[in-house]
């Protein structure tokens, strides 16, 4: 080793040591007679001493040192007359002897500290630099903890890990593929695997019985803080299992990691149904930190707006209301604002209804001249509402009105300080559809627009009980999946299988597929079930995803060394990149003009 400690090791018991470190210099500063450095590697920060009067060379050398220089030095650990209590390793300098430069650094483009004056553009660009960046490491470190852990808890229940391969075959479901040309199968591509849904239930085919893998996948989307093109799962499978076997390993497995990485104990964790989910929080992944649940105001036995003479509400397929608590004492330019804010082509609502109940108990509302005092105190009694709390309201149509109303409560704990980074509300939602229409949706390619698409994947069986209804009303079908929930974040995604092969193609015939596109695309797995396939289900997390909620960050990008940008690019090796005439020429490619 070229040293005999880190930078992040020596403290006041070590005085009188003599000590080698190595590292980068993250500042200088010369103060006449006396130079100090602060020296810098991945385990933190220590003081270099020098004095003119000690070592008029070194000290001149060390005068000389440019920011990420890297450099050795050896020297006394020495007690420190100012101490820096934010530093664990304030207690102490080293009073250097010897200096050796390893390395010179050019200038760098930003200044490597907690506050960077670089911005995300230019740190993206020299991401190396970044990840000198205590914050950036410390988010790697998670990650790798993270990992670690969700490898002890799986071996010690049996689980092995298998690789499963990267260039597969490319599927018409779920999101886009990216594709890869075969040099020595002309005109022929693989495609990156969107998860390793298919092999994993092969290898319960084979009788692993319990897999898992910490895996990449690959999913030409839209991105977003939540998604990357290519991000990782943590992907599982388990032979001769309930979905109540699944819910409950898993559920083990966050609480695991919970104990083990931030010492903090998770209960059991509480069960919704999907239908549950869109109907108090608007969403299938609620956030549910806090309660604030949307109140329909004009249901068929219950409707406490209509006949008032307000067209609005009168005519509205859904009439929605949330109960802002304490939130009466809003001014009109914060309603104003939230107004606005509902207006924003993101949300896209006309307007915003809104009843103050005040301090003694009278209610004032934006809609005053249909509704008085007597009919808003039925709004009041359907939200619960009491003196001083906010009532909003929002209508239209039924979807749109439900996911804006879902965002707007989002909104309101937002500024209502109910969704603190620290507290952690994890729970499972269940009973999902098992399939969705899809109108035509135009993210998707044309051939998946105006059908039955499987909210899951194609893979996952209807509850037994709801089979008979996939002839006559597939939207009513309830599938046995399931998602993980955390702080309004779907950290993961699962299902029992179908293991029969009649299912499954019956699966495929109603997501429209012909049994020649079936066996083209799926023959292998239809097969496969021909061989005493065993009853199975799974589930895989979104690791990046689980990395930031533990750090209470909400984007994934710096939980991942390398990340893409809002384009899918690598602006660091600047991919996606052309490709030479040659290499396109091998590949029989012929690029459009
Ligand atoms: P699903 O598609 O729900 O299920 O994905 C599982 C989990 O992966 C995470 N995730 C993503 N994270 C970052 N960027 C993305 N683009 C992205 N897409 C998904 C989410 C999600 O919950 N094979 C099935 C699982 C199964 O049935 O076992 C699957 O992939 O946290």
């Amino acid at each position: 080793m070229l040293r005999t400690h880190t930078c992040g090791q020596l403290l006041l018991a070590d005085v009188n040591k003599q000590v080698t470190l190595c590292g980068w210099v993250q500042k200088t500063r010369d103060l006449g007679g006396m130079t100090f450095i602060d020296l810098r590697d991945r385990y933190g920060i220590t003081q270099l001493a020098f004095n003119l009067d000690w070592d008029k060379n070194i000290c001149e050398k060390a005068r000389e040192l440019s920011r990420e220089f890297v450099i050795k030095i050896s020297g006394t650990v020495i007690e420190r007359e100012s101490k820096n209590k934010n530093n664990p390793t304030g207690d102490i300098e080293i009073r250097v002897t010897t200096l050796d430069i390893l390395n010179k650094s050019i200038t760098p483009p930003f200044t490597i500290e907690e506050q960077s004056d670089g911005g995300d553009e230019l740190r993206m660009r020299y991401r190396y630099l970044d990840l000198r960046r205590a914050s950036v490491r410390k988010n790697l470190e998670l990650r790798h903890r993270l990992a670690i852990e969700t490898r002890n808890y799986l071996d010690l229940l049996s689980f092995i890990e298998v690789e499963t391969p990267v260039l597969i075959k490319s599927t018409p479901e779920g999101a886009r593929d990216f594709v890869v040309p075969s040099r020595m199968n002309k005109n022929e591509f693989y495609a990156l695997p969107q998860s390793p849904q298919t092999f994993k239930q092969l290898l319960m085919v084979s009788g692993f019985d319990r897999y898992y893998q910490i895996v990449k996948c690959f999913r030409d989307e839209d991105l977003r803080a939540d998604r990357q093109p290519e991000f990782t799962q943590i992907d599982c499978e388990m032979s001769f299992v309930e979905q109540e076997d699944i819910l409950n390993t898993f559920e083990g497995l966050i609480q695991h990691l919970f104990k083990k990485v931030k010492n903090i104990s998770i209960d059991k964790l509480p069960r919704i149904t999907y239908a549950h989910a869109m109907e108090f929080y608007g969403n299938d992944k609620p956030d549910t930190r806090f309660d604030m649940h949307l109140v329909q105001l004009n249901k068929a036995q219950n409707n406490v707006v209509a006949g008032k003479n307000f067209k609005l509400f009168d005519e509205a397929e859904l009439v929605l209301a949330i109960c802002a608590k304490g939130a009466a004492n809003y001014t009109r330019k914060q309603l104003d604002e939230l107004t606005e804010w509902v207006k924003r082509p993101q949300i896209g609502m006309s307007g915003l209804v809104y009843a103050r109940v005040s301090e003694d108990g009278t209610i004032k509302s934006s809609v005053d001249k249909f509704y008085n005092e007597a009919a808003l105190q039925l709004w009041a009694n359907a939200c619960k509402a009491q003196k001083g709390d906010l009532i909003l309201v929002l209508s239209g149509s039924e979807n749109k009105t439900r996911k804006a109303m879902s965002e707007l409560r989002l909104e309101m704990g937002n500024r209502l300080g109910l969704r603190g980074k620290d507290k952690y509300a994890c729970l499972w939602v269940v009973d999902f559809p098992l399939l969705e229409w899809n109108e035509g949706d135009p993210n998707l390619p044309e051939s998946m627009r105006g059908r039955w698409v499987a909210k899951h994947h194609p893979f996952t069986s209807p509850k037994p009980e709801d089979v008979s209804l996939l002839t006559t009303n597939p939207g009513e079908v309830r599938a046995n999946a399931y998602d993980m929930v955390i702080n309004g974040v779907e950290v993961g995604g699962g299902s029992i299988r179908i293991y029969e092969r009649e299912l499954q193609e019956k699966m495929f015939s109603i997501l429209g597929f012909t049994r020649e596109e079936a066996q083209k695309q799926f023959g292998f797995l239809l097969h496969a079930f021909e061989f005493g396939a065993p009853p199975h289900g799974g589930i895989a997390f979104g690791f990046d995803r689980l990395c930031s909620l533990f750090a209470g960050a909400e984007s994934i990008r710096d939980f991942i060394a390398f990340p893409k940008n809002n384009h899918g690019r690598d602006t660091m090796i600047d991919a996606p990149s052309t490709i030479s005439e040659e290499q396109l020429n091998e590949l029989n490619i012929q690029l459009k003009k």
